[in-house]
């Protein structure tokens, strides 16, 4: 995977030396929370020049890859996951040439660029609905029940929390799976197929190498829009079929994209913000005529327990090797408790979590500043938060598909996590921009900003740039086939070729025959006499 790329369809590089085909197999994608990550204007509001400007980091760490959450023309509703207009760039984030000349940068780096879709609802702002007359036909109205229609048609919850129905001016009722600023399209009207068609194109020719589809195990609700009936609906996300995720009409319109995706030059890609009941379901958006990759939130909401992890280790294997797709592997994102706070063991776990992750098979996702350890924010006073689920009270149940967090945070919500990040010096905005930052950040993220671990071998920021220059040189990381092998309770270990990976889920030290040649630790690993002595919450790679 070193390659130099140029733009701008860097994907029809070869593959590197022992890597299977396809680029997104084996790449450690990051995601960009674009308001988050680095301000070039001064208005406190992470934006695209910004971003650009820090592509040398970016490259310096060693991704391949780089995946922008929404940048678009929107009310800001839900973080930009309320799209008013999908062919033009908010001006909080910037101009459409700033686009066009960051994937042009980006790829001149040597990194592909990945953008967001949301085709599951727009903003109500978009103008298909503000006209009354388009919006009945592409978007999902009903009549309420009730003698007057004053009760919502069914009993489906908004995952940000209260009913899923807004009554019109009209009397009837139009679905929001989300907030009511993000009306649900209806997929059933060919107009919308044929939009996201030419959106997609849009972005496709101006050079992007794949789309992150937002919500995509929910655009095609059950014929009859039937209720759930019984039980809180938070709490059988995930864990029962409902009637508006994971319906079989959704792959049709995925096989469609990726048919859209192929006729391209490169490889560009699609993945599924999918959730489904399980990894066999899951499974069925990569099928070789499908997708390419599907995040893997079975992985990230397993706790920091040997068995879990192994279980659930196996099982996406298992299921993603039944279509032939690679499997991937994500900690953190912009929904969840950062994984610091989330696994409950501080920077240490984190750092073996996170090393763990990357000695797996297949492909990594990292959220912007999990490689600097920054921990959840889990203070900010309710003045300054501006998710909808906070407003709407979400449950915080579990690391929810789409939308609330877990425990861990503060009651679940997802502000938190999108603290702009600390680039340099002792005090707030920490070189985040000439500015302020929209979301407060805490007085002690000088010793973590970029500046202050660039160098200190001890670093998290160190210990990423290492682990990724590793994968990048052993071919054995990677895609490819990894093994167990026999170890104490608590203690995870498995081969990869040329390498073994050994992870010591307990709080204390245990010791183990000496597996080989310490390549890289999370924490300081004692060999001597034939033995190691893994640290508590480590993770340890070794050449074999
Ligand atoms: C998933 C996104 O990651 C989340 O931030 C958003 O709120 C929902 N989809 C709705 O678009």
């Amino acid at each position: 995977m070193t390659q130099e790329l140029t733009s701008p369809s860097p994907a029809r590089q070869a593959p590197g030396p022992g890597r299977g085909p396809g680029w997104w197999r084996d790449a450690v994608i990051y995601q960009v929370y674009v308001r988050s990550f680095a301000d070039s204007d001064g208005d406190g509001i992470g934006d695209l020049q910004g971003v650009r400007s820090r592509l040398p980091y970016l490259k310096e760490l060693g991704v391949d890859a780089v995946w922008l959450t929404p940048f678009y023309a929107s009310p800001q509703a839900d973080g930009g996951y309320d799209v008013a207009d999908y062919r033009a760039v908010d001006p909080l984030f910037g101009r459409l040439q700033d686009a066009d000349e960051l994937i042009r940068a980006a790829h001149e780096t040597g990194l592909r660029v990945i953008v967001d879709i949301v085709p599951n609802h727009t903003s109500d702002q978009h103008p298909w609905f503000q006209d009354p007359e388009l919006a009945r036909q592409r978007y999902i109205f009903r009549p309420g029940k009730g003698d007057s229609g004053q009760l919502p048609p069914n009993d489906w919850e908004s995952i940000f929390g209260g009913p899923a129905w807004t009554r019109t001016g009209r009397g009837d009722w139009y679905l929001h799976l989300f907030a009511p600023e993000q009306p649900d399209l209806d997929w059933e009207n060919p107009d919308v197929h044929a939009e996201f068609t030419a959106i997609l194109r849009f972005w496709l020719d101006l050079g992007v190498d794949g789309f992150r589809i937002d919500v995509a195990h929910g655009m095609v609700k059950a014929a009859g829009l039937p209720d759930i009936g019984h039980g809180r609906q938070a709490t059988l996300i995930g864990s029962q079929h409902l009637p508006f995720f994971d319906q079989d009409g959704v792959h049709a319109i995925h096989r469609a994209w990726r048919t859209l995706l192929d006729g391209y030059d490169g490889a560009r890609i699609g993945v599924a913000e999918a959730w489904a009941p399980t990894p066999e379901r899951l499974a069925l958006y990569v099928r070789p005529d499908e997708l390419h990759q599907a995040f893997n939130f079975q992985f990230l909401g397993t706790g920091w327990r040997a068995d879990g992890l192994r279980e659930v280790i196996d099982a996406s294997l298992a299921a993603t090797a039944s279509v032939g797709a690679p499997t991937t592997w994500v900690l953190s994102n912009h929904d969840v408790v950062r994984h610091t706070t989330r696994l409950g063991g501080g920077l240490a776990r984190a750092r073996a979590a996170t090393l763990l992750m990357l000695a797996l098979p297949g492909s990594a996702y990292l959220y912007q500043g999990e490689e600097l350890g920054l921990p959840e924010v889990t203070d900010l006073p309710d003045e300054v938060r501006q998710d909808p689920a906070f407003f709407r009270g979400a449950a915080s149940a579990g690391p929810a598909p789409d939308g609330t967090a877990d425990a861990g945070g503060q009651d679940g919500m997802r502000d938190g996590c999108r603290v702009p990040l600390p680039w340099a010096g002792d005090r707030p905005p920490y070189g985040f921009g000439p500015g302020g930052s929209w979301l407060p950040q805490p007085a002690d993220w000088g010793a973590l900003s970029v500046a202050a671990q660039t160098g200190d071998p001890d670093s998290t920021l160190e210990l990423y740039r290492t682990a990724l220059a590793l994968r990048r040189t052993l071919p054995g990381l990677g895609d490819g086939p990894m093994n167990w092998r026999p170890a104490p309770d608590g203690v995870l270990t498995f081969a990869r070729p040329g390498v073994l990976c050994t992870v010591n889920t307990l709080p204390d030290p245990v010791e183990i025959p000496l597996p080989g040649r310490p390549l890289l630790s999370s924490a300081p690993v004692a060999t001597e006499d034939g033995s190691a002595l893994l640290p508590g919450d480590s993770c340890t790679w070794w050449a074999i």
